[in-house]
């Protein structure tokens, strides 16, 4: 029995399985909880996936990950030796895909807001800077200037596309934030004026329309819109692009028996698009995918333990010992991660896992159906490898969880748990640790 194993049983709801209680059991007796436990061969498994998907469609491809999802070194230097390339959103991103072994120049940095300092580490680290709007771009030339160097440029686009997602990832309608408008001319008018600049290099066109998405009906439409952009600019600017980022975004099933759209379904569905456009077009760009959650979700998952049960005239709660500090999707979000508790197969009744953050909002899963379990019991819930230890913070005063990595039998610690001296590590001194 390898951990692996326990792990993919309590993936597939046989936690009650005694190598799922053996691997959970010595997991948590090891590395203490909360814990995130992350497989190393899901992530690999996701990533050949994603390659078989779209390989044989598209000869001109650019896989990418968007680390945003998870930037543990080590789980980044998997999903790179895989054969995909850096997104990143920050400076610090961009020093976590060098510190995996990215080079500069295959780092895409995208970001509707960037500060100075960030532009200028990005451009002296070659890295490709995906331009949100006209002032930013006025910003990368004077800098490029500044450096005496050219920036590789692409604009972020708003292709005005409703995937039909959550409204807080739902990035491509054109209330949100992000990129400069395909409607109205907008676009073009950047791409022109970037064009005229004589410190910048453009190199492509990005969008992303969203997150979580589970159909291919609104990546069809963008695709359109994107590659009939793309002629567009050849035909009045003279513009040939080297690639085309139809963004990430992919879906994953955060149910059991949920239909999802696949990547084998994402890149059939674009595939007679994208031959229709790019004989259109003349040319044949790259085409760009840079998914975050598919690659990583999956593979990990958190555990915590049970401090308390008690029953209410109302309802019945299972406290343990992590909150929206540790997985803050379900305060978030509304995000429903599967729960698992470890060890137990009696009746199932309705149970509410509550979270140890002194809010009435921290409850982890609300009304499921589930075995009761007893203080001292595991409870596991699925599907955190992506958005999950990355958006954890100290609130409450409580340290941050440890990451471990299970890769056949053999366990990494790739993050230790926090400590009580790094709750204070940057306020002034008031005498020893306590
Ligand atoms: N590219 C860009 C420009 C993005 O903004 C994002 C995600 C991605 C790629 C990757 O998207 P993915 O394949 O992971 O869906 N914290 C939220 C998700 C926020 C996603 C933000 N942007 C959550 O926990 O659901």
């Amino acid at each position: 029995m390898t951990l692996r194993e326990g792990l993919l049983r309590v993936r597939a709801g046989e936690a009650a399985h005694p190598e799922a209680v053996d691997a959970l059991t010595r997991l948590a007796a090891d590395h203490g909880t909360p814990l995130y436990v992350y497989d190393a061969e899901t992530i690999r498994e996701k990533a050949r996936a994603l390659r078989a998907a779209f390989e044989p469609r598209f000869p001109r491809l650019g896989l990418r990950y968007a680390l945003k999802a998870n930037t543990n070194v080590e789980i980044v230097k998997r999903v790179l030796a895989e054969g995909l390339a850096p997104e990143v959103v920050s400076e610090g991103e961009v020093r976590a895909a060098l510190r995996a072994g990215a080079a500069g120049r295959d780092v895409l940095f995208t970001s509707s807001s960037k500060s100075p300092s960030e532009i200028d580490f990005a451009l002296r680290h070659d890295v490709l800077l995906n331009v949100d709007n006209l002032d930013e771009l006025a910003q990368v030339s004077a800098a490029a200037l500044r450096l005496g160097t050219t920036a590789r440029i692409s604009f972020r686009i708003n292709p005005g596309v409703d995937p039909d997602t959550l409204h807080q990832i739902n990035t491509g309608i054109p209330e949100s934030k992000f990129g400069v408008h395909l409607d109205g001319g907008h676009a073009r008018a950047a791409y022109a004026l970037a064009r005229a600049l004589p410190a910048l290099a453009i190199t492509g066109v990005h969008c992303h329309i969203g997150s979580q998405i589970t159909e291919t009906a609104g990546y069809e439409k963008t695709a359109r819109r994107m590659l009939a952009f793309v002629r567009e600019l050849k035909e009045e600017l003279g513009l040939t692009l080297s690639f085309v980022d139809l963004g990430g975004g992919l879906g994953i099933p955060f149910a059991d028996g949920q239909a999802v759209m696949t990547p084998e379904d994402l890149a059939r569905a674009l595939k007679p698009i994208w031959d229709e456009e790019v004989e259109l077009l003349g040319y044949e760009p790259e085409l760009w995918i840079e998914p975050g959650r598919y690659l990583v979700a999956q593979a990990g998952l958190m555990v915590a333990r049970v401090n308390s049960v008690k029953t209410t005239p109302v309802k019945t709660f299972v406290n343990v010992d992590a909150g929206f500090n540790t997985l803050m999707r379900p305060a978030l979000y509304g995000a429903a991660h599967r729960v698992r508790i470890v060890g137990r197969d009696g009746e199932p009744m309705l149970l509410d896992v509550a979270g140890d953050v002194c809010e009435t909002g921290d409850i982890l899963a609300e009304g499921r159906l589930l075995p009761r379990p007893s203080a001292g019991d595991l409870v596991a819930f699925l599907d955190a490898g992506a958005y999950g230890f990355v958006m954890a913070s100290e609130y409450n005063a409580r340290p941050l969880p440890a990451e471990v990595l299970v890769d056949g039998d053999a366990v990494r610690v790739i993050r230790k748990r926090g400590t009580w001296e790094e709750l204070h590590r940057s306020e002034p001194e008031v005498g020893p640790p306590l």
